[in-house]
């Protein structure tokens, strides 16, 4: 359970990711039909999931972080929207089944024990015509040391979501490398690997 590890770099003064949507989130969310509901899992201290509701998105943000949800809630009330949250470990969260029209997963890095499980869930979240929208660091990011985990098998690959996330059709796999500027921990030249797909 990441949690103790998360609500201690949650704790720090300001938002370590920063206030402002993720790039690729922003670029993307045009895919997601106006007001669609919307699944934010890993959302930390919120900056995306306030940025998708006030766009009119109606958003559940799920962390394990109690200390993160606390301040997605409070950038929410700032902004003057309203998310809906809850803190759960999501290998072990009652998953809804299809809920969703969409779900953003953003730098959601998980060990290779959970991550299939957990990438199948947000499949099974889904309504059938469903979105999700996801990006991850990848291995090179390693060289980088920009942000993400050090250990490589928190590390995604495009084979390996196309494997979890089966039942979707992709619209987008890419392999990136960018100019991230997210925070203080999400800062200079990065490795990403960016998923949209639509569940058949
Ligand atoms: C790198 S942060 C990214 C936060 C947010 N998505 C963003 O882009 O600002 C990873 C987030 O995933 C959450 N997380 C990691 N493993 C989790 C798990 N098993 N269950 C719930 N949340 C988890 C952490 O608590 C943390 O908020």
């Amino acid at each position: 359970m990441p949690q103790t590890f998360w609500d201690e770099r949650f704790s720090e003064e300001g938002f370590v990711y920063g206030t402002e949507p993720n790039a690729f989130l922003v670029e993307q969310a045009g895919c997601l039909a106006p007001a669609a509901r919307v699944l934010v899992p890993g959302d930390g201290e919120g900056r995306n999931g306030v940025w998708l509701a006030g766009r009119g998105f109606n958003v559940l943000s799920v962390d394990a972080s109690a200390v993160g949800i606390g301040k997605a809630k409070r950038l929410a009330a700032e902004r003057g929207v309203d998310i809906a949250t809850e803190v759960a470990d999501l290998a072990t969260w009652k998953w809804p089944v299809a809920a969703f029209d969409g779900v953003v997963a953003v730098f959601l890095h998980l060990p290779p024990a959970i991550r299939p499980i957990v990438h199948h869930c947000i499949v099974a979240a889904l309504k059938p015509g469903g979105i999700v929208i996801l990006e991850a660091f990848r291995p090179e990011q390693l060289v980088y040391g920009t942000g993400g985990p050090k250990d490589p098998a928190m590390l995604y690959e495009p084979r390996q979501l196309m494997s979890d996330f089966a039942g979707t059709e992709p619209l987008l796999l890419e392999e990136t490398l960018i100019d991230l500027d997210e925070g203080k921990f999400h800062s200079g030249r990065a490795a990403t690997v960016r998923l949209v797909a639509r569940k058949r």
